[in-house]
């Protein structure tokens, strides 16, 4: 499915509050925050100039976040990045002072952040980032999963020390119930969807996000005519909207919003013209993409950043995890978890639809440019997916050598 944004904000210049939280001065502290940190490093820009041939494109790069942090998604640059701000500021305020980021782990700051318990809910990714920033200050961390997430994801988030909270149901039902307790607690809820009234932390998680999209602005030779970014909440396609927006202006590239089928609620809302809840149907194997509900502030960004919605099927996703694992014409390999190619399979379905296509002006000239959102933070439904071991694939691209 494929829709152009006809709705009455579209164009329109960014709230002022998503101006401020996204803007220039806001990314250059998030990259200053990041070089504090001792797993800090800059993630690969990869070109596939192979398959940009194959679908008639002249570029697509693709930013590959599977390296993100030692936590193998972008979603480690939003929620951890929350929790220190969070416990700076509480810092700041208890000892009635100013704080910075360079004083994280004084004694003093600790001890604050030791007083704190900061909760969300997650498909995996989001509360793995929590949960890494609640243990490098110090806080204790409560992560709600839901009985979709698998075994796997939830050992790798324990990992950190988070207290694991299961909760029935949907993603959607794991945030309200993520909420309830932690109000009754007194817990800090650092989620990365935002509700009425709840828009200051989501704003501060989508924060963190901008500094992938500066990262790749400054590796790539030209910036890009084309970006297809998939959504669960909607939180990093609104991030990197945005955000290429404020910093491109006039010259920002068409913009597509990427839902699974099977959970297409920015494009249930894109059709509405008003953020809506969709029914909750069969699982889709994009997990991190699951979600029924859009994140209320990346709707204010998208329906004015945003030029297109389109969905992409369970086949799409499967696909190109194994083109990815296996690319063509001497492009290099990219180890893709299930939500993470999804971007760039909407992309080549776009350039393979006349009229996708050219809704969407794409020809032999356009640049386009994509996130592989996660690496396989799910070994094992990695393996099954595509036959082979991450490792396998992640030391073929060490050596340069194609599967
Ligand atoms: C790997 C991956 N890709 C994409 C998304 C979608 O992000 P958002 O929910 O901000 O739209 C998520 C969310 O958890 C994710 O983990």
């Amino acid at each position: 499915m494929f829709l152009l944004n006809t709705t009455a904000d579209y164009r329109l210049s960014l709230d002022p509050r998503d101006e401020k939280a996204l803007g220039i001065v806001a990314a250059e502290e998030v990259e200053r925050y990041l070089a504090f940190r001792d797993e800090h490093v800059v993630t690969p820009l990869v070109a596939l100039p192979g398959l940009a041939r194959e679908i008639g494109v002249g570029a697509i790069h693709v930013k590959d976040e599977g390296h993100r942090l030692g936590l193998g998604s972008f979603k480690a640059l939003g929620g951890a990045y929350a929790v220190i701000r969070l416990v700076l500021e509480q810092a700041q305020q208890k000892l009635g002072r100013a704080i910075d980021m360079a004083e994280l782990h004084s004694p003093d700051v600790r001890a604050v952040a030791q007083g704190m318990t900061v909760a969300c809910a997650t498909d995996g990714n989001h509360g793995r980032s929590v949960a890494q920033g609640a243990q490098l200050t110090g806080a204790r961390a409560a992560i709600f999963v839901h009985s979709g997430v698998s075994n796997e994801r939830v050992s790798a988030i324990a990992r950190f020390g988070a207290e694991m909270i299961r909760v029935e149901g949907t993603y959607n039902e794991s945030v309200r119930e993520a909420a309830r307790i932690a109000e009754a607690k007194g817990w800090i809820i650092v989620s990365d969807t935002s509700w009425p009234g709840y828009e200051r932390i989501p704003g501060l998680v989508m924060q963190g996000y901008t500094a992938l999209v500066r990262e790749a602005l400054r590796q790539m030779p030209e910036p890009p005519t084309h970006v297809f970014i998939q959504s669960g909440v909607g939180g990093v396609a609104a991030a990197v909207a945005g955000h290429l927006a404020i910093a491109l202006g006039d010259r920002r590239p068409v913009f597509t919003v990427v839902d699974p089928a099977r959970a297409a609620c920015l494009f249930e809302t894109a059709r509405a013209g008003r953020p809506v809840a969709i029914a909750h149907g069969e699982p889709t194997v994009m997990a991190m993409l699951e979600c029924y509900e859009p994140s209320l502030v990346a709707w204010r960004i998208l329906s004015r950043a945003a030029d297109a919605f389109m969905t992409v099927d369970e086949g799409d996703a499967i696909e190109i995890m194994n083109r990815l694992a296996r690319p063509i014409s001497g492009d290099p390999a990219i180890v893709a978890g299930e939500s993470g190619g999804v971007g760039l399979a909407a992309a080549i379905k776009a350039a393979a639809d006349p009229a996708i296509k050219t809704a969407l002006s794409i020809d032999q000239r356009s640049r386009i440019f994509v996130v592989n959102t996660e690496g396989a933070t799910d070994p094992g439904k990695y393996e099954e997916i595509t036959g082979l071991l991450p490792a396998v694939v992640a030391a073929k691209i060490q050596e340069g050598a194609l599967i």
